[in-house]
């Protein structure tokens, strides 16, 4: 779990902000609920037999004895709150989340054990045509922030529930001819879950899929229906992407659509997004049968990205336009000083220098601040009504500007 230091809020502030216009530009709208829910919640949702359930979940007993767990992700809240407000009746929702989620793996680079997502949902919709439009939505975050050339979009249909059965089957029947062969965590999956071998990043257990039956060839009807009219849609939309026959996602809520943005830049937590359609989890938690679609998208994976390829805007560590040097008995009109321009010039970013200090030290204070003028107030100026102009980073000499003039020459400059 990480703390964010003033040097990186910066970064994330950005990122945040840049998601939620677009998000706001495809008029998606934020819900909000609690960091930790039921545990039940959790094991009907996202399966008790998934990786998350079985060894992930912040899983505590609270004062009355109510099993609780931190979430672990969004979607299973998220459908718990809509169905709780009667959101889904009878309409369509287009919603969005950011936030904190938990999970007990074992950390490295671009895995955490608090990580933040945001995550989109969409519900009520039953057409391929909502799940382009949200992978066009998670383009569009990845291009505008400058991510679009680093990264790969793999999509997949995985059926429904019968044809998911049926391939199992034969999954099993393959493998378990050549059980050996397969590493631990893949032998355990035979009998557990084991279309997630199908993810295993193991060399042999890969080679052995190579012969093995494809999910393609037990897909139903409307999936695959379902499926082409996605890529005819992505196509015509200019998305790019690959379709990856061993795509299954680690959430038993699946089903048809299956999608990851992944990328060679993080090595090996390489799935920055991921999501797709579950048509089934609203039904299954007690609410009526709803189409849904949504992804999650990492956010420490993606700050690393933008950080491994210099994506990220210069300047965005300035803090500050102006530093306010007050040398003297002059706090009162110091303090007045920056109210007054905080009042007439909007987005103004000013440090008021505060705790005293001599000149010099002082202006060393406003060269650190990364603002890019010093205004100098000392007992004569105050005396003149004029105030003093240094710039920090530009060879320019100073000059003194009348107080009344101040308002207008900073507007300028700033
Ligand atoms: P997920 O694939 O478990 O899906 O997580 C989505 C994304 O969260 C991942 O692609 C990754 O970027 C990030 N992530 C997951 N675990 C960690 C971790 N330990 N540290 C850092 N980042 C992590 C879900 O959570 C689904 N709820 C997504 C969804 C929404 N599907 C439909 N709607």
């Amino acid at each position: 779990m990480n703390d964010l230091l003033p040097g990186d809020s910066a970064i994330w502030q950005y990122v945040e902000n840049t998601i939620k216009s677009i998000l706001q530009r495809y008029a998606y709208q934020e819900i909000r609920f609690p960091i930790m829910e039921s545990t039940d919640l959790f094991k009907r949702s996202i399966g008790e037999v998934t990786d998350i359930v079985e060894k992930e979940m912040y899983t505590f007993e609270d004062r009355n004895g109510d099993s609780l767990t931190l979430r672990p992700e969004g979607t299973a809240c998220c459908v718990r709150a809509c169905e709780e407000h009667g959101l889904l009746y009878n309409q369509t929702q287009r919603l969005w989340y950011m936030g904190p989620m938990f999970r007990h793996e074992r950390p490295q680079k671009g895995r955490y054990r608090q990580f933040h997502q945001v995550g989109v949902e969409a519900f009520g919709m039953e057409g391929p045509d909502i799940d382009a439009e949200i992978l066009l939505l998670s383009a569009r975050i990845l291009r505008e922030l400058g991510a679009a050339d680093f990264v790969t979009l793999q999509i997949n249909s995985i059926g429904d529930a019968a044809s998911r059965n049926s391939y199992k089957a034969a999954l099993v029947a393959h493998l378990e001819a050549h059980k050996d062969q397969l590493d631990e965590d893949s032998q355990r999956r035979l009998t557990t879950n084991p279309m997630r071998i199908l993810d295993s990043k193991e060399a042999s257990t890969q080679a052995l899929l190579n012969n093995a039956p494809v999910l393609w060839d037990y897909l139903d009807e409307a999936s695959r229906a379902h499926f082409e009219q996605l890529k005819i849609l992505l196509d015509a939309a200019g998305i790019k992407y690959e379709v990856n026959q061993r795509l299954v996602r680690g959430l038993d809520y699946y089903g048809k659509t299956a999608f990851e943005w992944v990328t060679d830049k993080l090595g090996a937590q390489s799935t920055v997004c991921g999501g797709g359609r579950y048509d089934g989890l609203v039904e299954q938690l007690g609410g009526r049968a709803t189409p849904a679609v949504g992804f999650g998208m990492g956010l420490e994976r993606l700050v690393l990205l933008l950080q491994e390829v210099q994506a990220i805007p210069e300047g965005i560590n300035q803090i500050a336009d102006i530093y306010l040097v007050a040398v003297g008995d002059v706090q009162k009109e110091a303090l007045h000083l920056a109210e007054l321009l905080r009042n007439e010039i909007p987005n103004l970013r000013l440090i008021n220098n505060c705790g005293g200090g001599n000149f010099k030290n002082q202006l060393k204070k406003a060269d650190k601040s990364t603002a890019k003028v010093a205004l100098i107030l000392g007992e004569d100026e105050v005396q003149k009504s004029v105030v003093a102009v240094k710039f920090l980073r530009e060879d320019q000499p100073q000059q003194i500007i009348a107080s009344s003039e101040i308002i207008k020459f900073l507007k300028n400059l700033v």
